[in-house]
Order: C-alpha cells, then sequence, then structure tokens
C-alpha cells in the first residue's frame, strides 16, 4: 500500500500560518510516501510570496518527505505583463521546481504532475501536445501492479459547483486529453484550483475518460475558503490499482483531524464509492 497526502493551493501570501503549521505538523507525524502538492502556491506570484512557499517546501524535505509539485494559475504574475508573458513560470521555476513535468516512481506508483498554467489562459487552464505525447510515453513502461496518477492544478473534467449545481468549465483541449488519459490507463487523476474536496468516477462524469478516479483537493492553507469549508487535504491510500481509500483531512481550528473517508472499488468498468468508516478505522 501506498500513502499519497495531496495538498493544492496553499496560496502563500493570502495563507493562514497558524494552519501551515499544522500542515506540518500533521505530514511530519504521519510521513507519507509522497507529498502532491497541485498549484497556486502563491496568491500573487510575488517573490517574497514564493520565498515562503519554498521554505514550506525545503522544511518538508528536511525532515524526509518527498514532494510532487505542479504550477497553478496564481503562480503565473498577473498584473506584471512583461513577466506574464515573457517569462511565466520564471518565479516557479526559480523557487519550487526546475522541472513542469515532474515524475516520481516506486514499486507501487507512477505519479507524473503536468503543467496547465499558462499566460493568455490567466484563470482556466490548458494542455498542449506534448504534455499528451508525454502522458502516454511515461505511462507506458509502467507496471501493470502500480497505480498510475496524474496531477494538474486544474481538473480536465467539468466540476460540480457548490450544491446549486452547474459546472465549472474545462481545460483547454480537453478532449484529446481525456483520449490520452484513457489510453495511458490512468487510475487517479488529481487536482485542485476550485479550493472545493470532490470525488468521483470520471465515468460518471464525462464517457471517454477511461477508467480514472477524479479526486479534487481543497485548499490546505489558503484563508479564501468557500462557504461551509475548512482548509483541508486528501490523504490518499492506495490499496492496489481496483481499491483506493480516500480521507480528506481538516482543519478545526487547532488542528488537522480525519474528516471524511471513503473506499472507492473498481469493477473492471467504473469505480463505486462506498462509506468504510468503521473498516479504515483499523
Ligand atoms: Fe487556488
Ligand atoms: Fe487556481
Amino acid at each position: 500500500m501506498a500513502r499519497i497526502a495531496h495538498l493544492s493551493d496553499v496560496h502563500f501570501g493570502a495563507h493562514d500560518p497558524s494552519v501551515v503549521a499544522g500542515v506540518e505538523a500533521w505530514l511530519v507525524a504521519d510521513r507519507p510516501d509522497l507529498v502532491v502538492i497541485s498549484g497556486d502556491f502563491t496568491q500573487r506570484a510575488r517573490v517574497e510570496q514564493y520565498r515562503e512557499a519554498r521554505a514550506f517546501l525545503r522544511r518538508l524535505e528536511a525532515v524526509g518527505l518527498r514532494t510532487l509539485c505542479v504550477p497553478g494559475n496564481h503562480d503565473v504574475p498577473l498584473f506584471d505583463v512583461l513577466r506574464r508573458f515573457a517569462r511565466p513560470l520564471n518565479r516557479y521555476r526559480r523557487f519550487i521546481e526546475e522541472d513542469l513535468c515532474p515524475w516520481f516512481e516506486n514499486e507501487r506508483l507512477a505519479v507524473l504532475g503536468i503543467n496547465t498554467a499558462r499566460s493568455l489562459t490567466i484563470k482556466h487552464g490548458r494542455i498542449n501536445h506534448e504534455q499528451m505525447a508525454l502522458i502516454r510515453e511515461r505511462f507506458r513502461a509502467v507496471p501493470d501492479d502500480r497505480t498510475k496518477i496524474l496531477v494538474t492544478h486544474h481538473p480536465l473534467f467539468a466540476m460540480p459547483i457548490g450544491e446549486e449545481g452547474g459546472l465549472t468549465r474545462v481545460v483547454g483541449r480537453h478532449e484529446p486529453a481525456l483520449q490520452a488519459v484513457a489510453e495511458a490507463g490512468v487510475h487517479i487523476l488529481l487536482a485542485g484550483h476550485f479550493h472545493r474536496t470532490y470525488s468521483a468516477a470520471a465515468r460518471e462524469m464525462v464517457e471517454n475518460a477511461g477508467p480514472a478516479l477524479v479526486i479534487q483537493a481543497g485548499t490546505a492553507t489558503s484563508t479564501r475558503l468557500r462557504a461551509g469549508e475548512a482548509q483541508s487535504f486528501n490523504l490518499i491510500h492506495a490499496r492496489r490499482n481496483d481499491e483506493v481509500d480516500l480521507q480528506v483531512i481538516a482543519w478545526d481550528g487547532t488542528a488537522f483531524t480525519g474528516r471524511s473517508q471513503a473506499r472507492f472499488t473498481f469493477d473492471g468498468e467504473n469505480w463505486h464509492p462506498r462509506p468504510a468508516a468503521a473498516e479504515l478505522a483499523g
């Protein structure tokens, strides 16, 4: 079994320092195999905000935690037009990670990050054909018993918006991206951006996505919260390719604690959720 902590939208510059300390305390105590951070490291891509984000990452790495990061739309400068178009992710590459499509593999997991943040589509992301080729190529050589995970900042799917219904926009080149995901046999899609936790089988949302499980993270440390949501992140137990436990770890005002959990099982066609509180407790 592999354990992945999935954080997103940490937004240094609009963060709560006590919540940041809470995340760190939880990660240091729990020691997941991998910490995924799916973008929006900063609020406005300012140097000072990047410095704080880098210090956060360095503290995790200093205690031996392995991280995998992708940029978000907030990591591209918004008001500095020259920087936005000429060197949109220069600071991200300098402070966070040079590689915009990072890869992690061990005997249980294969995880690929893809950058969806762009200068032109300021808020909404995009994926390009080279990245789609990379998705196919990277996962092709992965043994069947490893859980294949794709990480993006923007979800590849239209997500439900709150209780009132409606759907979010999808990334640019949505259709061929889904085809690449299906052909690559991706088991789990991790993303953020909407500051809302959500999980569902991809086939519940679109027809042609293949057998992927979609998992969205809320914001881990930002003060910009959706109504009714606390800061949170996901703990994913990838038991096998056909069994995944998802636990949402939420801020209760003083510490991060397990809030809800579910087990997803794959029947060869689709993922099915069922509450598994009693089983997971052990
Ligand atoms: Fe965000
Ligand atoms: Fe975002």
